[in-house]
């Protein structure tokens, strides 16, 4: 049966303006790093992009290396844009990246301005795409100098390759750095993406401060911290869960008891909002001004539909969050 989204699709998201732009991006996005790869069922993909399309979620996250093998989300998604969603291309926001080892050789890692245009090139033609609507350096290069690599995310854009460009991983001087020299060539970073949830703080001390200071949006990966922060491992690890799978990579190590002490803990204050614990781990990360989205990864429609209703309840009382730092601290 031929795709048709719902045309109820923009009633229930909430869309945000990143940093100073004129992009405005779905509070919720949704990424490919797992389940979209060679050794995942193309009905199950299908079915996840076309349910957050249908609830509102108009950003797509891939990078170059997401399967595995590498390169089979990109080759899946294009597969999805050709057949259902080309009607549809012009109400997505599609962003790919790299910075991570792709390929053999000195010229398939890092930050050389070799290596991304390259890069860039394989990830358009895996998605029979023109152009990405974002870009991303995946990761700070200590080797190639910074001036190299944003000169590249410049002509990239001037190229039409892509329309807007962010860096992701950077600690706060290379951001401070990084955006600086993209500002004085005329292409301003639009975006910075970097984990962040109530499991993992560290973009506390500095960065996000420093995303504000520069008026460049923030976008949040692992904000499940790739599903502890839910109820899934609360008695033990299911298996389906991405914590059993060979290829998942959430270790099993990182699901102590005291974590799942916290999280046990963290689940009765979500009751108490009327929340899932997924949803008010989302709600928590949404609450700073300068984030612009959470990108989320889900193995079911079910997830996709209990992250998108977390919108209902973004408010935090001063109380909560009190309560949430002393179980987190
Ligand atoms: N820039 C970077 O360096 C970088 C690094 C990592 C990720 N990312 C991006 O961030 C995206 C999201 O990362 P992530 O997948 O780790 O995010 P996440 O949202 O923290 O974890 C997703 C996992 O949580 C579980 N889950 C999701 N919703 C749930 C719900 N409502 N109830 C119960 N369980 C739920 C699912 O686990 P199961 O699969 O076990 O069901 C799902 O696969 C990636 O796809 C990628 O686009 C970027």
């Amino acid at each position: 049966m031929v795709y048709q989204a719902s045309d109820k699709r923009y009633e229930h998201m909430a869309y945000k303006r990143c940093g100073h732009s004129g992009l405005k991006l779905s509070k919720i996005a949704l990424g490919l790093w797992h389940n979209f790869g060679g050794v995942d069922q193309y009905e199950n993909m299908q079915r996840l992009i076309q349910t957050a399309f249908d609830r509102g979620i108009t950003h797509f996250d891939l990078a170059n290396n997401y399967g595995p093998p590498p390169g089979s989300a990109e080759i899946h998604f294009g597969q999805m844009l050709a057949n259902e969603l080309k009607p549809y291309r012009d109400e997505l926001i599609i962003s790919t990246k790299a910075g991570f080892k792709m390929w053999d050789g000195p010229y398939g890692d890092w930050g050389s301005r070799k290596y991304l245009i390259s890069s860039l090139d394989q990830s358009l033609k895996r998605m029979n795409l023109d152009y990405v609507d974002i870009f991303y350096h995946h990761r700070p290069d200590p080797e190639t100098p910074i001036e190299e690599t944003m000169q590249t995310l410049d002509h990239i854009v001037r190229q039409g390759k892509a329309l807007y460009v962010g860096i992701s991983n950077y600690g706060p001087e290379d951001t401070l750095h990084a955006v600086r020299i993209l500002r004085d060539l005329g292409t301003p970073c639009l975006i910075h993406q970097h984990s962040y949830s109530m499991l993992n703080r560290g973009v506390e001390n500095g960065l996000l401060d420093t995303l504000g200071e520069l008026q460049v949006g923030g976008i949040a990966f692992c904000p499940l911290a790739q599903g502890l922060l839910t109820n899934k491992y609360l008695k033990g690890i299911p298996e389906d869960s991405r914590a059993s799978k060979s290829h998942g990579f959430l270790q099993q190590d990182l699901i102590t008891d005291e974590v799942i002490g916290k999280v046990n803990a963290l689940n009765d204050i979500a009751k108490e909002r009327g929340q899932s614990l997924a949803q008010m781990a989302l709600s928590w990360v949404l609450r700073h001004e300068i984030m612009a989205a959470v990108l989320i990864g889900a193995s079911k429609v079910s997830q996709v539909e209990d992250c998108v209703a977390c919108l209902e309840t973004l408010h935090f009382s001063q109380e909560e969050l009190t309560n949430i730092d002393g179980i987190l601290s």
